[in-house]
Formats: structure tokens, sequence, C-alpha cells
């Protein structure tokens, strides 16, 4: 799998894969990453990348030219690439598209700033368009790697642990159950009894329980 972050702050994505779990899947090379700045691809003669709204409104949005001509190039290299736009106006992103896309070849993620990106580049390059969440960020890089973060994870070998993919919550309608480390008393709040006593078929049934409980508190809707 490859990764493309276009975006003008590099900065803000790169460096959450200075550390842990992706740190060292990248290094393994179970997945590579890169990144376009649209401000290479601009012909504008003061080197802008945004421009006022037609019509006029608050806000700058970025101008369909550097993105055209970044994209297009990509697409011209490698037709097969998903090109993936977060915007808040989008579908919302859940786990079954996070484990549809890790089957890919290579994702772009186009990160906006300002108050968006221009309707034609969306329009004539999208694969798929994501909101992740109801509120409104300050532009797509955080998106991009919260998507990603979902995604490669699904990736063999990237978790080091392939159970840990089996019960989480939303592969199934349920919401995971809740986990304990030891010790069983901590400040004399107690976890759960049936983990302690090796009965799986027991802790499987508590797990359940705990599950739709969960589920029926924190996200009623999927009941
Ligand atoms: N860009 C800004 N806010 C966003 C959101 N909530 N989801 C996806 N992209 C965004």
């Amino acid at each position: 799998m490859k990764i493309t972050y276009v975006t003008l702050f590099k900065n803000l994505i790169d460096y959450y894969f200075h550390d842990s779990i992706l740190k060292i899947a990248k290094e393994k090379e179970l997945f590579e990453i890169d990144y376009k700045n649209p401000r290479d691809y601009t012909t504008d003669k003061h080197n802008r990348v945004d421009d006022y709204k037609q019509g006029g409104g608050a806000g700058m949005v970025m101008t369909p030219q550097p993105l055209f001509d970044l994209l297009g190039e990509i697409k011209e290299k490698n037709p097969q690439a998903k090109i993936i736009f977060p915007v808040p106006a989008g579908k919302p992103f859940r786990q079954n598209d996070s484990v549809r896309l890790a089957k890919q070849e290579h994702l772009v993620f186009v990160s906006g700033r300002y108050e968006g990106i221009d309707e034609r580049v969306i329009e004539t390059y999208a694969d798929e368009v994501f909101s992740i969440g109801d509120y409104v960020l300050t532009g797509g890089e955080l998106p991009s790697l919260v998507m990603s973060d979902a995604i490669l994870r699904n990736i063999e070998g990237v978790l080091g642990n392939n159970e840990s993919l089996e019960e989480e919550s939303f592969n199934t309608d349920l919401l995971e159950a809740p986990s304990f480390a030891k010790p069983y008393d901590f400040r004399s709040i107690l976890s759960v009894s049936e983990n302690l006593k090796g009965n799986h078929a027991n802790i499987r049934s508590q797990n359940l329980k705990m599950a739709q409980l969960k589920t029926k508190y924190f996200r009623p809707d999927l009941v």
C-alpha cells in the first residue's frame, strides 16, 4: 500500500509516523508514504494556491489549477490510484470503509485548507468524499490521518497481532466490551470477576453482555 498526501503542510502529517505502531510498520515496509504540495504546481506568478470565493463571501478557496495539474499527474502515472477528499460535507467515514480501502494499492488524500477546495476539483477527481464527523476542522490533514490510521491497521502485520482486529467495535453491530488489565482489585475498584477464572465460555458470554449494555448506553442508534 502506498499513501500520497496532497497537502500544503506536510509536517502536520509526517510527525504522526515518527512514533509507535505505524512507525514500526513503515520501517518494515508494510506501507509507504509520500507527499505532494499543490504550491509546487501553481502557475501563479506569486505562487498563490488560493483565491477569493466566487460571488463574494468570507474566506478563500483553493484554486483549481494547481490541484488539477497535480492530481492529473498522479492519475496519469497510476490510473488505479484512489483519490479521497476529506470534507465536512462528505459521507460519514465508517469501519467498513477502512476495511475496504485497506485492499487498495494506492490511496491519495487531498487536504483542503482555507474555506475549502474549488468544487470542480472534487467533481473531476474524487473517488471518495468523506467526513469524519459533524464538526468543522481547520483543514483536511487531521481527517486524512484519522482515516489513514483506521485503514492501515487493517493491513496484515501492522498491528503485529491480527487477533486484535477480530473483536473490535464496529466489526459487528456491537461496541467492543470493556478491557481490564491486572490487578483485579485496583484501589478497591473491582474489574470483572469472570475474567479471572479462565472459563472461556463464561468470559465470552460476559463480554457479550457487557458489549450489549455498552452499545445500548452509548450508541442506542446501533441497537
Ligand atoms: N475538513 C474539515 N472538517 C472536516 C471533517 N469534519 N471531516 C472531514 N474533512 C474535514
